[in-house]
Formats: structure tokens, C-alpha cells, sequence
């Protein structure tokens, strides 16, 4: 069944991905949350009863690792990132109806209850896996405290995700050539029993969901391959202490990351409803599948995610729900990734722009959240530069909302004391209507730019209808009809107020009082944007600001400074133990191969003539590169690590006569040749032509 449009009468749940209670937040992990933010507040605005909720994901290699670096238990140091989070993103105006975290006794409670459930319903059994073990440090090493290399695509990979190549989730025991994280020494594999998830047996439902799923397309259309393929069953238990353990003493194995770690959106929204009561919310009437209702005719479920995160989302999570009788996902949202300056933002490298930094410089929260918000669709990658940002603020927060509001609330203020007393014209009804129209689109298609784009043509078309009007020039003359256009501004005016509260919701609370407006503007619901203004007002405030461009130069200045510092200081480290260089430098080969053996290798000079990234792969660009005799398509990792609108023009060194492969769906004709971790590609330093042969 196709889904009833938004507004429904059911409850919504929006759910925002949980972050990894493992390090410091940057402006690139804010885009899913302000997402979120702005989608649930556009919901309500529709009049749709909603829930907007999410939680610190505290379990898994992800949070242990780095606990173990600090030297410190996992618990303390989730808790401790957990608790900055909860401070950090209402600073950002992502205001979580509640923030739970997974580790918490209502998640571990229902994370059990839901295992044992489909325990009883035949949906779980045990297998012996070999699993990666490290002798020297007698431990398993599930997900990320082994690496190798992925057996589906060939690169290096982590335990449990082929996160630098095909993007595939791994089962314990399927990474190739496996060396532990913990000692550098390569893994053995040990036998052990572990309990699986059937997933293979919700093929059938798999296939069905996806053709109900709603979101963005890359969500919608990404898993049909996972699904149409062989759907294997997954592992759902891990060899470590950490994490919550497998019910009734069944195993004295935690529970997989990923099986408690979605448990958290529905018992994140069981808090919420004990705190505000289930009148005002009831959790259970969202999540549980009520008999013999079809899909859809419970919650809406919104889930607001990152891209590489899909999988988890569209096969797992909803085989789980399935088999526990929950209500499936209506609509996944997965947005691109960010990067700075063109390339990918580094936490090691202090690559970044630290969301507590963005907020000391002094900068508005709702700027950044209209930059994320609406700078590219919710799927694309975007670029974050302070240029960019500089720009975007200045010409379309000050140049167009900012100035038509100051300008048509000041000239009521000054000419009528707030709103004159006249009707609103048909021609600006009808210009609201259609804002309305473009904003509730907007929600229906998933599209966080368009809900915010409505406000700001809408402001777009006030500063034009101003202009043409002239009320000025008509002040003496025709007073009737100064009147008349100034009402239909501050008609405008407060339009804007409703429909942009969702991606500026400080910004809009400022305005809506500025207007006299009674109540919250969080509150109202779209219908109101055609209701009388107040009819009196007090002198308006100049919502947004010009950033002057000197603030831009020095603000790239930091960063540069304190990348090059950084990489100064790992540099003179490096060197202060040269031991410990030679020791990370691979052993040069001891197997020697014969001149014949070189030559079977077609080496050729090439001209990089387009690069551009590969949709849906962190890593991956798709290379187009001159051989001389033909030009090649080449999936390259090195989407990071340059600048991709750089490197046409570039002269490199290409080995031809590689097998094709497909990476991420693409095909790869060759490949360009790199040096070391940072892909330093090799160049030729005369003038030899593209095609030119290596020897
Ligand atoms: O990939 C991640 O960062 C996970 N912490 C996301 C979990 S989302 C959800 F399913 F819980
Ligand atoms: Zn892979």
C-alpha cells in the first residue's frame, strides 16, 4: 500500500541516527541531526503529531577502542561523550523531544525483550563462525579490532564493514588476511558458537518493504541489491564485554552493536512518552504493530541517517521489526557526507570545523543549520567552505529574508504602528498559498531543502512586491493603497515566520515576537501563516548579519594553521623514532620477479581529464583518464585525499592492463598509480605524452 500523505492521524516518529559516544562532534556530523531537526519541526508544522528522538550509541568496538586508548572503561568514557552530546546539540537547535542512550536500563530491558522475542518466534539459531582471535594478547577481535582485506572487493577493510571500498557489511570471519588493531600482528581464526538472525527468511517481506519504503532515493534504491541477492543471516552476538548481554544466560556473548543500537529510537520514544504521558504521546501506539492491521497503518517512522548506514536500516532493522512485531520504517532519509574545501573532513588531522569552535566564533546557530539545511539536496554530498558559508548567509539570509522583513515590518512600524487596517490582496493570498503548497511538497517528498527554500521565496517574492509597489511614493497619493501593500507585507512577514521555524527556529521565535505575535512560533501550525497579523508592533531587529570578508580570511587562516600544526606535530614525532618509521614502511619483497614478469605490466603515462566522486562511496572517485590511445574510467580511494577539482589537467601513471572490477556499482578499467596512506599519484617530470609506455 502507498502511504496516506502527510498529515496523518497517526503518531510520527522522526529518529535521528545515534552517533558513537566516542569523540568531539564537527559541523560534518550536525548535518543528519539539524536534518532531523528541520524535517520533525516541518512536520509539525503540518500539523502532524510527532516525536523527534535519538540517543548516544555507547556499545560496540567503536566506543571500547578508543576507551581502551584512554585508558579508561567504556562506560565512564560514553558517558562522559554522551553527556557532551546532550549539551551540544540543543545549542544547534536540535531539540530532541528525548536523547536516551543505549545503555541505559530501558533499552537494555527492551532490547532483551525483543531478542527473546524472536528467539520464541523461530527466528534465531546458533552456528559455530571462525572468528578473528589475537594469541600474543589472548582476545577476540571482533569489528574494528581486526583489519584486512574485503573478499568482495579487495580493499582494506575493517572487521565488520568494507568502509574504504564496496561500503558491504562483513560477517565475523569473512575478512581476508586478518591482523588485529590491538598488536599489529596478523589474526588467527578460532572456532566459536555464535547466534545468527535469520534475516534469509524475510526475503519475501524484505522485497515487498522496499517497494512500500519511502526517503530519499539512494535509500530506497541502494538495498534492492542486498535484498534481490543472497540475503545472508547475520551475526548478532560478539565476543567482548562491553555491550549488553545476550539474554537469560544464553550465551555468555554481548549482543551485537547494531541489534541494540535501533532499539534506542523506540525506547528513546518509551521515555518520552513516561515523561510527557501517553495521552500526550503513546510509544506503544507508534512502535507496535497492532494484529492484522496492514503496514502503514500504524506509526509513521521517519529515520534520519547517513548514507553509509543504508544496510542497517533497510534490511536488518526492518527484518527485526518484522519479527518482533513492531511497525516497520514508513520513510528512511540518508543524507550525503560533508566536506571542507573540497576535501574530506580528518578528526586525526584536526581537518575540521569543531561544532563547540563554529559557536565560539561567534556565529548564529541558525546559519549553519540554513547552510546544512539547504545548501544541496539531502542525498548529495555538499562542501562546507567559510567562503561558501559567508556568501550563502550574506545574499540569502541578509540580502533577501533579513532585508525584506526589516524593511516592510519597519515602514509599517513607522507609517501604521504595526499592521494597517486593510484586507489582504488576492495576489499575496494566493503567493502565501503557494508557499504553503511548496512546504507541505516538500514534507511529502523528504526534501529538507525544498521545506526551507519555500520561506526564503517566499521572502524573495516580498522584496520584489515592495519594489514594484512602491508604498513609499504611495504614502500621500493613495494612501489606501500604501496600506493595502503594507499589510500584505506583514502578511509576508509572518508566513515567513512559520515556514522557516523549522530550519531557523531562533531566528523565527525573534520574529514572531518582533511581530507581536501571541504564543511560540514553534507551536503554530502552517494554516495560521494566513491568519490576521497583529495589528500593533514595536520597531522590528535586523535578524541576520553581514559577515564582512575579512572574517573569512582569517577563519581560513586558523584552519590552515592548525592543520599544518597538527601535521607538524605528528610529523615530528614520527621522525622523533626512526626505529619506529622504518618499522611502519613494509618490508621490501624478498620474491623476485623476472624482467618478462615486469613487462606483462602495461604501464602507461596518463592525463586526468575529470574527476568527480563516486555517489554513495566515502572514498571512491571515477576518474576519466587520457592513455593516449583511449580514454579510461578509473575508481580510485582517493576521494579524500584530493582535491578532486584539481587534479583534471594532472599528468599520471597508469597501469592499463588490470583486470576490470566494479566498485560501488562502477566499473574500474585500470588503475592509477599512488604512493603511501595519503595516495601521493605518481607523475612523470618531463614532457612524455600520454600513452607513452613505463619501463
Ligand atoms: O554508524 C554509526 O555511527 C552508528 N552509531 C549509528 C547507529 S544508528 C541506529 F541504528 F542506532
Ligand atoms: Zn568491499
Amino acid at each position: 500500500m502507498s502511504h496516506e500523505s502527510f498529515p496523518t492521524e497517526n503518531p510520527a516518529v522522526v529518529t535521528c541516527g545515534l552517533p558513537y559516544a566516542n569523540g568531539d562532534l564537527h559541523i560534518g556530523h550536525l548535518r543528519t541531526y539539524v536534518g532531523g531537526d528541520v524535517y520533525a519541526r516541518a512536520l509539525r508544522k503540518l500539523g502532524q503529531r510527532t516525536a523527534f528522538v535519538s540517543g548516544s550509541d555507547m556499545h560496540g568496538t567503536p566506543v571500547a577502542i578508543n576507551a581502551d586508548q584512554e585508558g579508561v572503561t567504556p562506560e565512564e568514557f560514553a558517558l562522559d561523550w554522551h553527556e557532551t552530546y546532550e549539551r551540544t546539540f540543543p545549542r544547534f537547535n536540535v531539540e530532541f523531544d528525548n536523547y536516551g542512550h543505549t545503555h541505559d536500563e530501558t533499552n537494555a530491558e527492551l532490547t532483551r525483550s525483543i531478542v527473546r522475542t524472536l528467539v520464541e518466534n523461530g527466528h534465531v539459531y546458533e552456528k559455530e563462525i571462525q572468528v578473528a582471535y589475537d594469541p600474543e594478547n589472548d582476545q577476540y577481535l571482533p569489528d574494528r579490532y581486526v583489519e584486512g582485506t574485503c573478499p568482495y572487493c579487495g580493499e582494506t577493510a575493517r572487521g565488520d564493514e568494507c568502509d574504504e571500498g564496496c561500503g558491504r557489511h562483513l560477517e565475523p570471519g569473512e575478512i581476508e588476511d586478518p591482523v588485529s588493531i590491538v598488536t599489529g600482528d596478523p589474526a588467527e581464526y578460532r572456532t566459536r558458537t555464535h547466534k545468527f538472525f535469520r534475516v534469509s527468511e524475510f526475503q519475501e517481506y524484505l522485497s515487498a518493504f522496499i517497494d512500500r519504503l519511502e526517503g530519499t532515493s539512494n535509500a530506497r534504491n541502494q538495498p534492492r541489491e542486498w535484498i534481490e541477492g543472497e540475503l545472508r543471516d547475520w551475526c548478532i552476538t560478539r565476543d567482548m564485554d562491553w555491550g549488553i548481554d545476550y539474554p537469560d544466560g544464553e550465551s555468555d556473548l554481548v549482543l551485537y552493536v547494531w541489534v541494540d543500537a535501533p532499539i534506542e529510537y523506540i525506547s528513546s520514544t518509551k521515555q518520552y512518552s513516561e515523561r510527557v504521558g501517553t495521552d500526550a504521546f503513546d510509544w506503544e501506539e507508534a512502535w507496535r504493530e497492532q494484529p492484522g492491521t496492514p503496514p502503514g497503518a500504524n506509526g509513521e517512522i521517519v529515520h534520519v541517517i547517513g548514507r553509509d548506514i543504508i544496510q542497517h536500516h533497510t534490511v536488518f532493522w526492518p527484518a527485526m521489526l518484522e519479527g518482533a512485531g513492531y511497525t516497520e520504517p514508513r520513510a528512511v532519509m540518508a543524507s550525503g557526507f560533508i566536506t571542507l574545501n573540497g576535501k574530506g573532513f580528518s578528526t586525526s588531522r584536526n581537518r575540521a570545523v569543531w561544532a563547540d569552535e563554529y559557536l565560539d566564533e561567534g556565529f548564529h546557530p541558525d546559519l549553519l543549520r540554513y547552510y546544512l539545511a539547504t545548501n544541496g539536496g539531502f542525498q548529495q554530498d555538499v562542501d562546507f567552505s567559510w567562503d561558501r558559508f559567508r556568501e550563502r548567509t550574506n545574499n540569502e539570509l541578509v540580502g533577501t529574508v533579513g532585508n525584506f522583513l526589516y524593511r516592510s515590518m519597519l515602514f509599517a512600524q513607522r507609517n501604521y504602528g504595526g499592521t494597517p487596517d486593510a484586507d489582504l490582496s488576492a495576489e499575496v493570498r494566493d503567493r502565501i498559498e503557494d508557499a504553503m503548497e511548496a512546504f507541505t511538497d516538500a514534507v511529502n517528498d523528504y526534501s529538507v531543502r525544498e521545506a526551507g527554500n519555500a520561506a526564503v521565496r517566499l521572502a524573495q517574492f516580498g522584496n520584489e512586491y515592495i519594489q514594484r509597489n512602491e508604498p513609499w511614493k504611495l504614502t500621500d497619493d493613495d494612501p489606501e493603497a500604501a496600506a493595502q501593500v503594507i499589510r500584505d507585507c506583514v502578511q509576508i512577514a509572518k508566513a515567513v515566520a512559520i515556514l522557516f521555524e523549522p530550519v531557523a527556529p531562533d531566528k523565527c521565535e525573534r520574529l514572531w515576537a518582533d511581530l507581536n505575535e501571541d504564543g511560540s512560533v514553534h507551536d503554530v501550525t502552517l494554516d495560521a501563516a494566513l491568519e490576521a497579523p497583529a495589528a500593533d508592533f514595536g520597531e522590528p531587529t535586523e535578524l541576520f548579519e553581514t559577515i564582512p570578508e575579512e572574517r573569512v580570511g582569517e577563519l581560513n587562516e586558523k584552519l590552515q594553521e592548525r592543520i599544518a600544526e597538527t601535521e607538524a606535530a605528528s610529523e615530528s614525532e614520527a621522525a622523533g623514532d626512526t626505529a619506529e618509521v622504518v618499522d611502519e614502511l613494509e618490508p621490501l619483497a624478498d620474491e623476485r620477479v623476472s624482467f618478462d614478469e615486469f613487462e606483462e605490466l602495461d604501464i602507461r603515462v596518463g592525463e586526468i581529464l575529470d574527476a568527480e566522486g563516486v555517489e554513495g562511496a566515502d572514498k571512491l572517485a571515477k576518474l576519466t583518464v587520457d592513455v593516449g590511445l583511449e580514454e579510461r574510467q578509473i575508481v580510485a580511494g582517493i576521494k579524500q585525499l584530493h582535491d578532486l577539482d584539481s587534479l583534471p589537467g594532472k599528468r599520471v601513471v597508469v597501469l592499463v592492463n588490470l583486470e576490470t572490477a566494479e566498485l560501488f556499482g562502477v566499473e574500474s578499467d585500470g588503475m592509477v598509480l599512488a604512493a603511501g596512506e595519503e595516495a601521493d599519484l605518481l607523475t612523470t617530470h618531463g614532457d612524455a605524452r600520454p600513452g607513452e609506455k613505463i619501463r
